[in-house]
């Protein structure tokens, strides 16, 4: 696992399994920074479910299943949606998944988040930390945050990536004005990422039908 994470931040680049292709890994994953608060955060919460919307070059997913292997027991597993993996990626997430050795820990969904996060509240699924690193547009992020709230427990953690887009931002803005949910880190920005840390509310939704705080 350590192996795989420190080839891939030092050379950057992979060549695909499926199609010899070869891929520029940085900035479209995250950092190996994010990718470390990330692991931080699944380790702090005890978390053993956890799901990310957008596997990409898996960056992210490789630090959270390093994260679920230091504190959780063979119940942990890692749901990874991405409906582009096999056309935009050509599998590399996977195959990097595969090379650490942390295949059968994750579960990838090749679906748009707003098909696959309903499709999961459905099979009654339930997660103690989430990542967030999909479709960037407000639209898309909102509504996989409005489904995230449902998806993950009570006061879990919403781990928010490209933070420094105004969308992503005023998207996440909602759920603290008008949600409860409170704003727990904010990273230090720089030109390709900046990460936040949502916790969702612990107390059930009560507002009225007219609730509304701008945001
Ligand atoms: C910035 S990349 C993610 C990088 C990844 N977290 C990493 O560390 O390598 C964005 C990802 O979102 C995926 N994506 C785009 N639209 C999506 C949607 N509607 N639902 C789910 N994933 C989506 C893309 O296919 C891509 O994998």
């Amino acid at each position: 696992m350590r192996g795989v994470i420190e080839r891939l931040a030092r050379d950057g680049t992979a060549v695909a399994r499926s199609d010899g292709t070869l891929h520029s890994i940085f900035p479209v994953a995250a950092s190996v920074a994010e990718g470390e608060a990330l692991r931080e955060w699944v380790l702090r919460e005890g978390a053993t479910q956890t799901i990310e919307i957008g596997l990409g070059y898996a960056i992210s997913a490789l630090h959270v299943c390093e994260g679920l292997l230091g504190s959780a027991g063979p119940t942990a597993r890692h749901v990874a949606i991405d409906p582009y993996q096999a056309t935009r990626f050509s599998n590399c997430g996977l195959q990097f998944l595969d090379e650490a050795g942390v295949a059968g820990l994750v579960e990838h969904r090749a679906e748009e988040s707003q098909i696959a996060l309903p499709r999961l509240l459905g099979e009654d699924r339930s997660f103690h930390l989430a990542f967030v690193d999909g479709n960037h547009r407000f639209d898309g992020v909102f509504l996989d945050l409005v489904f995230l709230g449902r998806l993950v427990r009570a006061g879990g953690i919403v781990f928010v990536d490209d933070y420094q887009l105004p969308a992503v931002a005023r998207a996440a803005s909602f759920f603290v004005t008008n949600l409860g949910w409170t704003l727990e880190e904010v990273s230090p920005a720089d030109d390709f990422h900046q990460w936040a840390v949502l916790r969702t509310s612990a107390v059930p939704d009560t507002r009225p039908f007219d609730h509304y705080v701008d945001f």
